[in-house]
């Protein structure tokens, strides 16, 4: 393990008993920092670690097993060195086919984030829906399901997107793409034809909220953007209640912890920073693909 404590902050590997729980939110990279603000908002007494695979982003590109696997072995580690009390799955790409065999393997309660295709048919006016994802959601059985059980009525747009998870990342590291770059990745989300056109589009990757200004900047007319996080923080709150009154949050409690860290700029540190987490440590798992 390389520890790269930033200054100000400390680190006690040893967890000491504490009343508050300790909270583990889980992506691939950068993008479940999106859910981890709503669930600091909601629970800002506990204690955090937010954990970025990086070592294997994009998760959107391995096949199923893959992707399984590694999830597996890197929570295997993560929940052993921290010992959450819950684990928040930040990544639809993970949770729409981990959660059963995480479940299994381990007893601690985990919350997924799957596409927010239910909100969305509730949401529209138009019928028309569109969910922007990384193609491994879109392609999933679970995704599928969800629009059939929820979005029957609706005319929905499955967007598989292969870069924008990167461009998030890149925009968070200071390297914003240009906009005809997002754009490119955007337009397939706006249909339109003699029934009408797109009014709602779920975000169903956790990356793609970091990039929302950019997106209501760009998108050819103004739909309602979904935003899964305010649920699953609730649904956090719903698992283990709300804070415990007298406990204040001590923001250098809060971990971010890589699986590479090759990708850390001056910029990603600051990102970091400003999401209050000033700690960054580096367990290496490198991806290894059978
Ligand atoms: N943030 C992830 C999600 O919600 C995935 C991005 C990726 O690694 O491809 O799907």
């Amino acid at each position: 393990m390389r520890i790269d404590l930033l200054a100000g902050a400390s680190y006690n590997p040893a967890v000491m008993p504490s009343p508050v729980p300790m909270i583990l939110v889980f992506d691939s990279g950068l993008g479940g920092l999106t859910v981890f603000s709503e669930v600091l908002r909601a629970r800002p007494d506990a204690r955090f670690i937010y954990a970025g695979d990086d070592a294997a982003f994009p998760y959107g590109r391995l096949s199923e097993e893959a992707l399984t696997a590694r999830v597996l072995s890197v929570m295997e580690r993560l929940i052993g060195l921290y010992e959450p009390q819950l684990v928040v799955v930040a990544c639809n790409t993970a949770s729409t086919i981990v959660l059963p065999p995480l479940r299994k393997r381990f007893s601690v309660p985990f919350v997924g984030t799957v596409p927010a295709i239910k909100p969305a048919a509730l949401a529209t006016r138009t019928g028309y829906v569109t969910v922007l994802a990384t193609p491994g959601t879109v392609a999933r059985d679970y995704t599928r399901d969800l629009v059939e059980t929820y979005a029957a009525g609706c005319k929905v747009n499955l967007v598989g997107s292969r870069r924008l998870a990167a461009f998030a990342e890149a925009e968070l590291a200071g390297s914003p793409v240009p906009d005809e770059d997002l754009l490119a990745e955007l337009r397939p989300c706006f249909m339109e034809d003699e029934g009408g056109r797109t009014d709602v589009v779920a975000l169903g990757c956790t990356h793609y909220p970091l990039l929302l200004p950019r997106f209501q900047k760009l998108a050819p007319w103004a739909v309602t953007w979904i935003d899964p996080a305010p649920a699953i923080a609730r649904r956090v709150i719903q698992l283990i209640g709300p804070p415990v009154p007298g406990h204040e949050a001590d923001e250098n409690e809060a971990i971010a912890v890589f699986t590479s860290g090759a990708g850390i700029t001056p910029a990603y540190r600051e990102a970091l920073r400003n999401k209050g987490l000033p700690a960054i440590v580096v367990e290496d798992i490198p991806l290894h693909l059978g």
